[in-house]
């Protein structure tokens, strides 16, 4: 089964934020920074984001890779804005039980995210969908 069998819907939102991506571009001044590599392919995702009281002020990605890695930091800076620390994290286990097939709490809306959820079926591709998320939670718990 190849990406092209995901459902048309969820496709065109994924295709949407590759071709469209929100939140591209760098943050200056006193914004986090983090790369990440994914180790399979060598794409990488340079993510910087700043954190005021407690929440997220703001987020940009830049990188290079496959339209499910873009899109999905795309669709991850979007649904983080504004979001609690602890809230951004928790969307991020959320997405990863999503990945990885089991049942997720659906307490915080998810917007486009659920159009990745057919990624689950492509073991191969799992770490593409991730990769932001993972750099993402990778600042947070540096900071
Ligand atoms: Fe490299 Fe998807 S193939 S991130």
């Amino acid at each position: 089964m190849s990406f092209n069998n995901l459902d048309t819907l969820y496709r065109q939102v994924i295709m949407d934020h590759y071709k469209n991506p929100r939140n591209k571009g760098v943050l200056e001044d006193d914004s986090l920074t983090v790369n990440m590599n994914n180790p399979t392919c060598g794409d990488r995702i340079q993510l910087t984001f700043k954190l005021e009281d407690g929440k997220v002020a703001d987020a940009k990605f830049e990188g290079e890779g496959c339209s499910i890695s873009m899109s999905s930091a795309s669709m991850m800076t979007q649904a983080i804005k504004g979001k609690t620390v602890e809230d951004a994290l928790k969307m991020s286990t959320i997405f990863s039980d999503m990945m990885l097939g089991k049942d997720y709490d659906e307490s915080l809306d998810l917007g486009d995210i659920e159009a990745l959820q057919g990624v689950s079926q492509f073991p191969a591709r799992i770490k593409c969908a991730t990769l932001a998320w993972k750099a993402m939670e990778k600042g947070m718990k540096e900071e």
